[in-house]
């Protein structure tokens, strides 16, 4: 039998919704992890020991939490021989790191955005940068309800870095004001809006003096990263140490099994 699942977060607008699809897909049971009480019956455990203290040994904790959980995370997966799933945002180089270092001794997935639509668009988006050459100028632009916490969101992060390469150095400006806020050659503006409900909405605009071209995406609602969760879960259960990404979940489900 599977060690139990530890969703660390649970309490939370993802949280939930991953406790009940893993619970639906028949990889119960699922515990969560919050660090308050709440009315809802989810246990008041917090990270830290109490993470560790949750997770089974070779378990594999869901973490939708805060990049500031990252030490107390890899600690208990460090701890218990356990399996990450992360799609927790907003990690510091240095969290960043940690993940990389752990992964040499843990297998974990991890994505910043669980839905097919960014997946797909993220393997495409090498074959554009072609019209960076072509003199086009890039800008991002992502939207996100008012109580996402970390900025510039952690997809548009990753769109940027699968269209530029990794190693790219050009210049991000986060929004621009005042009387001389001219684009500069080569930089790429990264604009994040906050209001309302918005579940996630990213656009790529590449622009030459005659042409606009979009590349857009939008979460409809957050069913569309919860379903992806589900086979990183089962993808990462008997995998060896390493840092996988979704699109290594998605070409492992594409394969069948012998
Ligand atoms: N990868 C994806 O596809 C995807 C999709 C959507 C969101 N996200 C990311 O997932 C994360 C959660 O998003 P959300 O909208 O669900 O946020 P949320 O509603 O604020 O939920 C986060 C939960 O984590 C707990 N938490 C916060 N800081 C923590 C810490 N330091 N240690 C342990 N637990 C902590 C909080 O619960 P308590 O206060 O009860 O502990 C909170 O309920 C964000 O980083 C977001 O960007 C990723």
């Amino acid at each position: 039998v599977d060690a139990p699942i530890v969703v660390n977060g649970a309490a939370g607008r993802m949280g939930r919704l991953v406790r009940e699809a893993l619970v639906e897909a028949g990889l119960g049971p699922v515990a969560g992890c919050t660090r308050r009480t709440r009315a809802d019956g989810i246990a008041p455990t917090s990270t830290g020991g109490d993470l560790r203290a949750t997770v089974a040994v070779g378990g594999v904790i869901v973490d939708f939490s805060h990049a500031s959980a990252t030490e107390d995370l890899v600690a208990a997966a460090e701890a218990r021989g356990a399996r990450l799933v992360i799609g927790t945002t907003g990690q510091s180089e240095a969290q960043l790191d940690r993940l990389r270092r752990a992964a040499e001794r843990v297998a974990m997935v991890l994505s910043s955005n669980f839905s097919l639509g960014i997946q797909r668009i993220l393997q495409l988006l090498p074959a554009m940068r072609v019209l960076l050459e072509d003199g086009f100028d890039i800008e991002g632009l992502e939207m996100h309800h008012r109580a996402k916490r970390d900025a510039p969101s952690g997809t548009a992060r990753a769109l940027l870095e699968a269209l530029l390469g990794g190693s790219s150095t050009a210049p991000r400006v986060h929004g621009r004001v005042g009387a001389e806020s001219r684009r500069q050659a080569g930089e790429i503006g990264v604009h994040s809006v906050r209001l309302g409900g918005v579940v996630g909405d990213h656009a790529l605009l590449f622009a030459s003096d005659h042409e606009l071209v979009e590349i857009r995406h939008r979460a409809l609602d957050r069913a569309a990263f919860v379903s992806g969760v589900v086979p990183a879960v089962r993808f990462v259960r008997d995998r060896a140490p390493g840092m996988y990404s979704m699109l290594d979940v998605m070409r492992d489900a594409a394969v069948p099994s012998p």
